[in-house]
């Protein structure tokens, strides 16, 4: 199998993932048309800092609700798949043979974590985190008590989620650990985003004229399906699997 081989091969892998890789985890993606989160409600009313200065209650409980539906879910044999790389590449590392493994995710659910995943930057943040809007002080989701919402918090300010909305930066640290695993990579495979959203709709582009080697693992065609030097059409949960399987077995 030709994207095992290519992983095997390599010596610094980033992986990028988006909600594509938890939709058979059964929580929806954003672009679907049908099902899609942003076919159903208007992210300028959830998911920018003017719509949570309008409405704190209603941009409080719907990552409420996300949060519970993340919760409910497991993570699938594609996210099980990644923690296994992640573990395989230690493992290598542990023998000598020096290798480096990034696991950059744009979902917000918790899952990789949950599959056994240890190394995971969430690059547009965790809404298992909730932080001040004075001080930035954070609390963990489950420290939180949502009888009131927004939840007030100690420090005079309400709590919001730690995740990134329209118009906001990226977190600056995970910025950086992202930027040096992309500059050093020489391996990136991306899994179930549709490269709509910048900047990290950039990243493979970024990787390619780099010099690295590029997979894509995707449901549909995304804007980056021909550049990449390898695109593999189908479902992260049952094509990942596979692929981990094959690099095991290179042994
Ligand atoms: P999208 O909803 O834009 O794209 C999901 C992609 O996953 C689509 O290209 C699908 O074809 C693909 N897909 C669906 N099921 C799949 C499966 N089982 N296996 C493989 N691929 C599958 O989601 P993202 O690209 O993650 O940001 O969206 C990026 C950002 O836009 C999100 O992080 C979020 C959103 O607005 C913020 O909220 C800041």
């Amino acid at each position: 199998m030709h994207a095992a081989r290519l992983l095997h091969e390599a010596k610094s892998i980033v992986v990028l993932t988006g909600a594509g890789i938890s939709a058979e985890s059964g929580l929806a993606t954003f672009r679907d048309p049908e099902e899609g989160l942003w076919s159903k409600y208007d992210p300028m009313e959830l998911a920018t800092i003017d719509a949570f200065e309008r409405d704190p209650e209603l941009v409080t409980r719907w990552y409420v609700w996300r949060f519970a539906r993340a919760q409910d879910a497991q993570p699938n044999p594609g996210h099980e798949a990644l923690a296994q790389l992640e573990q395989w590449i230690n493992e290598q590392t542990t023998c000598n043979d020096d290798r480096s493994f990034t696991l950059i995710t744009q979902n917000v659910d918790g899952l990789h974590q949950r599959a056994g995943s240890h190394r995971v930057i969430e690059i547009h943040g965790s809404i298992l985190r909730w932080r001040c809007t004075n001080t930035g002080a954070e609390k963990r989701l489950d420290e939180l008590c949502f009888d009131q919402t927004p939840v007030p918090s100690e420090h005079g300010g309400i709590m919001r989620p730690c995740v990134v909305w329209f118009g906001e930066m990226l977190p600056e640290k995970e910025m950086i650990q992202t930027q040096q695993a992309l500059e050093s990579c020489d391996l990136f495979l991306s899994i179930g985003t549709s490269g709509q959203v910048q900047p990290v709709a950039s990243f493979v582009s970024f990787a390619l004229s780099n010099g690295a080697r590029t997979i894509e693992i995707n449901r549909d065609p995304t804007p980056m399906s021909e550049a990449v030097d390898l695109s593999i059409m189908g479902l992260a949960g049952e094509i990942l699997p596979r692929v981990i399987d094959a690099i095991i077995s290179f042994e």
